[in-house]
């Protein structure tokens, strides 16, 4: 059985592994814990059976519209729904504070990411030349 649950202080050091194992540009402690006190931001975490983060998401938000800035899964725990199972508990949530879009910028070729997007209804609404250390990003919607 998997929870998800908005992230606590406890839970930063889980993050910042899952960051090391994901990104080359990973977040250290510091920077996930401005998130979890910023009130601009949302940091959910998905907890395995074992109580520990397996998978987190990281949203910003103005007014009515809000951003997912990262969201990833332990290696180990991939390719089971804790992805996914975020992203839909992260929009019924925004949904209550009536936040009416949600936008997000991936790598042309983050083929798994645009693929979760995708299945959650975002669309593709323009792709930014370069966004990435000269890789191209596509930025989605979903409203
Ligand atoms: C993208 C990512 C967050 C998905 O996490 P996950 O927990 O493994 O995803 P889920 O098990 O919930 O999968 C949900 C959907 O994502 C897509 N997906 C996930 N992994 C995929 C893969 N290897 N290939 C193709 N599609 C994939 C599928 O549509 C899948 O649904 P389906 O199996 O019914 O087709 C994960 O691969 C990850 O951490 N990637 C590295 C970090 C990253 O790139 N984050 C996004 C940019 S900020």
């Amino acid at each position: 059985m998997m929870e998800i649950k908005r992230a606590v202080l406890s839970n930063i050091r889980e993050i910042e592994a899952i960051e090391k194992e994901n990104f080359s540009d990973a977040w250290n402690a510091k920077m996930i814990e401005e998130e979890l006190n910023s009130l601009s931001s949302a940091v959910f975490v998905a907890l395995g059976e074992d109580k520990l983060v397996k998978s987190y998401i990281i949203l910003h938000f103005v007014l009515d519209e809000a951003e997912i800035l990262r969201i990833a899964t332990q290696n180990a725990s991939k390719n089971k729904g804790y992805a996914e199972a975020l992203l839909s508990y992260a929009a019924e949530e925004l949904k209550k504070v009536r936040v009416k879009a949600i936008f997000l910028e991936v790598k042309h070729d983050n083929v798994s990411a645009k693929r979760l997007y995708e299945k959650h209804g975002f669309k593709k609404i323009a792709t930014r030349a370069g966004y990435y250390n000269g890789e191209d990003g596509d930025i989605y919607k979903s409203e």
